[in-house]
């Protein structure tokens, strides 16, 4: 008999871990995924070509530039007789089957069937499924559900000025859930990325002390989804960490930055469902340069990508730095985690509340009523200020230390930040450039 710590952490049957985890069309989860605006990429994917395969949420789709510059997401393949829109042809209004030459438009209309009589009602019936994409911040986000569709998010990070942006990604072989419940689980981070790594190094001949004790762990639901607090121990219950948190932003983006004036950035890291074995895991890092900073144009103008491998070239998971480590965790618990094998402690009081507020937010959207963190009011939709702390625990050892800790050692824009906010001289350079921490 399956047992947990609390009365009202109900345990999942394998029929309500599939309703948790199926993201297709119809299905409940995949429904709730379909009000929300999803990052599927960076505006320069799409720059120098004029399609490009997308898998979002269950579908294969076509991301297509007009020759008018107006991007599209439309089902990769042609109503017609199927043939692929990725060899497309770009007109002005949308794309052209390579096929046979039936164009479509931005919202999937059939404009035109070259070599059959002119006959509308035919071209009406014969549309194709297509749907709006949006830049914000250098990132393409595409809106998959019903119309009228939702305002995308302004959130802090992807609107403030004058940033320097950075976005790895990751294609991982598993659901998306079990990423985001790890958002959920502060207290993985003391052992996971604490005495673990500790393992790790105690094998090198290596004594590193880093693991903090959780005394104790909070959840709060507020207008975008949740935060999480932690109570280190040694740390006061008037810092930013227990009285301020930060938020898991619904339903499938944390949001953990750093609010100190001298270090300022903001982070997000966004969990897209691919479908259900598959997660597109974005890390998307905008940089406030210190006002005395001088920044070299470059590294203003776009956002600098990179991809955080989880395996080495001999196929072991890399688990020398935190983002490794959660993948290496997160891949452990299959492709799917059976949450009715699971048995869960009091630890586990987050991961319990935010499935229970997707479900109550799946049966809102079945009510056909807007679920959680929607946005429609233009005016709110200006800047949204998440809540963060300003100092975090994991900043203490300073810049480089941190990003050699973390998916960051392996942007190509390090070296650069580590000037902007350790100056010229840093003797961090040096790690930076191996990649390594001392
Ligand atoms: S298959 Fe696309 S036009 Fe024929
Ligand atoms: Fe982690």
């Amino acid at each position: 008999m399956r047992r947990c710590y609390e009365e009202d952490f109900v345990m999942e049957t394998a029929e309500q871990n599939k309703l948790l985890t199926q993201v297709g069309p119809g299905t409940p989860m995949g429904e709730l995924m379909r009000r929300y605006w999803q990052p599927f990429g960076a505006a320069a994917d799409i720059q120098e070509k004029w399609t490009l395969k997308v898998r979002l949420l269950g579908e294969d789709l076509i991301l297509f530039r007009s020759r008018q510059g107006q991007l599209g997401l439309i089902q990769a393949q042609c109503p017609h007789r199927r043939a692929s829109f990725e060899h497309g042809i770009p007109t002005q209004q949308g794309i052209r089957c390579p096929y046979h030459g039936w164009e479509f438009g931005l919202m999937g209309q059939c404009l035109n069937q070259p070599n059959e009589p002119d006959n509308a009602s035919f071209r009406e019936k014969v549309g194709a499924r297509a749907y709006p994409v949006q830049e914000l911040g250098g990132l393409l986000f595409a809106y998959m559900g019903p119309q009228p569709q939702p305002l995308l998010p302004r959130l802090d990070g992807f609107v403030h000025p004058g940033t320097i942006r950075m976005l790895g990604r990751a294609l991982l072989p598993i659901n998306w859930l079990q990423i985001m419940e790890n958002s959920l689980d502060p207290v993985h981070t003391e052992w996971l990325h604490g005495h673990h790594y500790e393992f790790l190094k105690e094998q090198e001949g290596i004594k590193v002390a880093i693991s903090a004790h959780h005394q104790k762990i909070d959840f709060k639901e507020f207008t975008y989804g949740m935060t999480k607090h932690r109570l280190l121990e040694g740390n006061s219950e008037d810092g930013d960490d227990w009285k301020v948190g930060h938020p898991i932003v619904f339903p499938n983006t944390l949001a953990v930055g750093n609010g100190d004036e001298s270090q300022r950035y903001f982070s997000f890291q966004i969990r897209v469902p691919v479908d259900d074995e598959h997660t597109l895991h974005l890390w998307y890092n905008a940089y406030v340069p210190p006002p005395s900073a001088v920044v070299p144009a470059h590294l203003l103008k776009t956002v600098h990508q990179y991809t955080v491998p989880y395996k080495d070239a001999q196929g072991e998971f890399i688990v020398d730095n935190v983002d490794g480590q959660d993948m290496m965790a997160w891949i452990s618990q299959g492709t799917i985690a059976d949450r009715s094998a699971e048995n869960l402690g009091s630890t586990d009081k987050g991961v319990a509340m935010y499935r229970r507020i997707l479900k109550r937010e799946m049966k809102k959207v079945e009510q056909g009523l807007d679920p959680i963190a929607i946005v429609r009011d233009a005016l709110i939709n200006e800047r949204i200020d998440l809540p963060n702390e300003r100092k975090k625990h994991h900043n203490s050892d300073g810049f480089a230390s941190f990003m050699l800790r973390t998916h960051a050692k392996y942007s190509p824009i390090a070296a650069d930040l580590v000037k902007i906010f350790e100056g010229e001289n840093s003797p961090n350079l040096k790690l930076i450039a191996t990649k390594e921490l001392a």
